[in-house]
């Protein structure tokens, strides 16, 4: 059903709103293995890890310390400070700490923010596909209209300038992009992104650059929108600390931007949320201080077992490009002959191995699993071994 049009089977009380919203593509998978033993899940995207032991004390000393009321509405200070000074030492960009930049409930929230701030309805936002599960919702939920562009395993999942051009129309709000990405761990060559920045300039529109992965790159340097030459003005970047620093539970992200764009981040924030949570911006204060040394670390462990999941998926034949970024393997399943439905759900019937179908994602990820690998090497290996018995058996 598309996305506009009212399910009559759905509840009156229910919003047309809520009811535009189909249920995401992960979850409904993960309901199914709830209940499940002895499954290995390549299927969450997320750390492994916990968060480093001393990101986690500093939030539970402030705790001890009966620091547990609001913070300002646009985050801590000194958290504010840290974060556009380790965004211009990373990337040489200049924010003000006091009127250009949000801490919100994660990546997650800054998006809704960012859309719900400059959508109109009917407003449309351009945006690749396959993509994160929650862009096309979060531009639906502010009443506009998600543009998919197609990308490819040819180019290695990158977007091309000249695909997002020929959707650009009068209506174009926004171009969102996310590099590295989800599902795909593409990774956006600075060539490519100056074209999208010379496409975004002469049509006058927004690119939103969610760029919680942006730590997450093996062998390539991560180029960061905002810093490209004259787009500072028409961007809003997003980052966060839930991948970096595995901290996916404590809910901490953030967006800068032009202080306009802010300002009216932060009205919807302030009635909707008031401010981020306490602890969590604590943490992200000592996770700033310190911390670099086990993103580092981590990024590293991420490397090993990216070589071992991309060298295995192709030996069990499953073709798979290799990802440069984030911690996602996404190999084509287009040689079973099933839809990645039908894969994901028999191979965790049968193998008890769980990813994520590629149509999660969107119609470009059909021929497609999502395979997370942030989890143990020998998890990756032994959920190799049985997809390697499923792939030979249904093999066409
Ligand atoms: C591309 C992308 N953006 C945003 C998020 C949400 O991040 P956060 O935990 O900061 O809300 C995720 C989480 O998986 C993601 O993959």
């Amino acid at each position: 059903m598309p996305a506009n049009v009212r399910n009559q089977t759905q509840p009156k009380t229910i919003s047309e709103r809520a009811n535009r919203l189909s249920p995401s593509g992960i979850r409904k998978f993960f309901d199914l293995l709830a209940n499940m033993e002895g499954v290995i899940s390549l299927g969450v995207g997320e750390p492994d890890y916990a968060t480093p032991w001393h990101i986690s004390e500093a939030a539970v000393k402030s705790l001890e310390r009966g620091y547990t009321m609001y913070t300002s509405n646009s985050g801590i200070p000194e958290l504010r400070e840290l974060t556009v000074k380790y965004l211009k030492d990373k990337y040489n960009l200049d924010y003000d700490p006091y009127s250009e930049i949000l801490m919100t409930v994660g990546v997650s929230e800054a998006l809704d923010l960012a859309m719900r701030a400059i959508v109109n309805p009917g407003d449309e936002v351009i945006m690749t596909d396959p993509c994160y599960v929650a862009y096309d919702s979060c531009v639906i939920l502010a009443e506009g209209k998600p543009i998919k562009v197609p990308t490819n395993q040819q180019n290695s999942f990158e977007v091309e300038a000249k695909d997002i051009e020929a959707r650009i129309t009068d209506r174009t709000k926004a171009i969102l992009i996310g590099y590295p990405a989800n599902p795909t761990g593409a990774v956006m060559p600075r060539q490519k992104l100056l074209a999208i920045a010379e496409v975004a300039r002469r049509h006058n529109s927004i690119v939103i650059s969610d760029e919680i992965y942006a730590r997450l790159t093996y062998g390539v340097e991560h180029t960061c929108y905002a810093g490209l030459p004259g787009v500072k003005e028409n961007t809003i970047l997003l980052g966060g600390f839930s991948k970096a620093y595995a901290m996916t539970g404590w809910r901490i992200g953030y967006a800068v931007a032009p202080k306009e764009i802010i300002a009216a981040m932060t009205k919807i924030h302030q009635y909707t949320i008031m401010s981020a949570p306490t602890p969590a911006q604590v943490a992200a204060i000592e996770a700033l201080k310190t911390g670099e040394s086990d993103v580092v670390e981590m990024v590293e462990d991420y490397n090993r077992r990216r070589m071992v999941i991309v060298k295995g998926l192709n030996d069990i034949g499953l073709f798979c490009y290799e990802p440069k970024g984030a911690f996602y393997a996404f190999p084509s399943i287009a040689c079973t002959g099933m839809t990645s439905e039908e894969f994901s759900e028999k191979l965790l019937m049968e193998e008890k191995v769980a990813v994520v179908p590629g149509s999660a994602f969107g119609q470009c990820g059909e021929d497609y699993v999502r395979c997370c690998y942030a989890t143990s090497l020998a998890d990756i290996e032994e959920a190799l071994t049985r997809m390697g018995r499923f792939v030979k058996k249904y093999k066409k």
